[in-house]
């Protein structure tokens, strides 16, 4: 596996693959790499020639409040990870690479970055979307890989590469989670040993809604029951949301019927955690 720093190196590089006919699979992630993003790297590996991963915390995703500073860093174990599922390419930028002196060009998401998390960390997705641009356009890969976890980010990714005419397949890979159903994320690593136990209530929050709606619940009992469980644990100290939406629009939906994307953001103590389930009506 190359290390490659320089932008100019990568983009380089995979021209020559796309030049000579193979296919580029990419996976980009924040790094502190779980089973989720190998799942994804695994996905890339088997529908594609070559692989690449960045490891890039971006910090124009961040709001002024949130967990830049401590957000997890471990490149040793990282790398170790990426070398045994024998990749092709680490792209590993520093800031200053990615938005040297003067750099002033963003690109701005539309309505659906206002919504769910948008509504709690404005700015957020105009930072991923700019950033995912710049990382599309260094590495022209022929596949861009991304977890449902962040079930917004996939669909405003894939809606910026529409919109913006990126000749890039966004393939949207299931949730990997723990034994007990916690979605896999770097922020785990924030929780203790209570809030982790707690943790799991999110998952089974999600499970008896997706139970209630196929036993003919209502979208407001579904809506109230994920609401008081996930409130039942006393280590949730705040939901953000936690409601039926229409997995297109985002929009809360006010009928139960064809797909639905069950979706909570919950918070234990400092730690924001997201989850989110589809559900086939029919
Ligand atoms: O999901 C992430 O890890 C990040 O938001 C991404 C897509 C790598 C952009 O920084």
């Amino acid at each position: 596996m190359e290390i490659i720093r320089i932008p100019r190196i990568v983009q380089d590089t995979c021209n020559k693959h796309r030049m000579k006919g193979r296919s580029v699979g990419f996976v980009p992630t924040m790094g502190a790499l779980h089973g989720g993003h190998l799942s994804l790297i695994k996905r890339s590996r088997m529908e594609n020639d070559i692989t690449i991963a960045s490891i890039f915390v971006n910090p124009i995703q961040f709001g002024p409040a949130e967990d830049l500073a401590k957000y997890p860093r471990d490149i040793e174990d990282d790398v170790r990870k990426l070398r045994e599922h024998d990749i092709d390419m680490l792209f590993l930028p520093d800031d200053g690479l990615m938005y040297p002196k003067g750099f002033e060009t963003r690109v701005e998401a539309g309505h659906l970055a206002k919504k769910l998390c948008g509504r709690f960390r404005p700015g957020h997705f105009n930072g991923v979307a700019t950033v995912v641009a710049k990382l599309f356009n260094i590495t022209s890969p022929t596949r861009a890989y991304f977890g449902q976890k962040d079930f917004q980010q996939a669909l405003i990714i894939k809606r910026m590469a529409r919109d913006l005419n990126f000749n890039i397949e966004t393939v949207v890979c299931p949730i990997i989670r723990e034994h007990d159903g916690l979605a896999m994320s770097s922020r785990n690593r924030y929780l203790d040993e209570e809030q982790r136990t707690a943790a799991s209530k999110i998952f089974r929050g999600l499970n008896a809604a997706s139970a209630a709606i196929h036993s003919g619940g209502s979208v407001s009992e579904i809506r109230s029951l994920m609401v008081k469980m996930l409130s039942s644990e006393p280590l949730i100290t705040q939901i953000d949301y936690a409601s039926i939406y229409d997995p297109e629009t985002l929009d809360e939906v006010t009928e139960i019927k064809d797909e639905l994307l069950l979706a909570v953001a919950a918070r234990l103590g400092e730690t924001r955690l997201i989850d989110n389930m589809l559900v086939n009506v029919s």
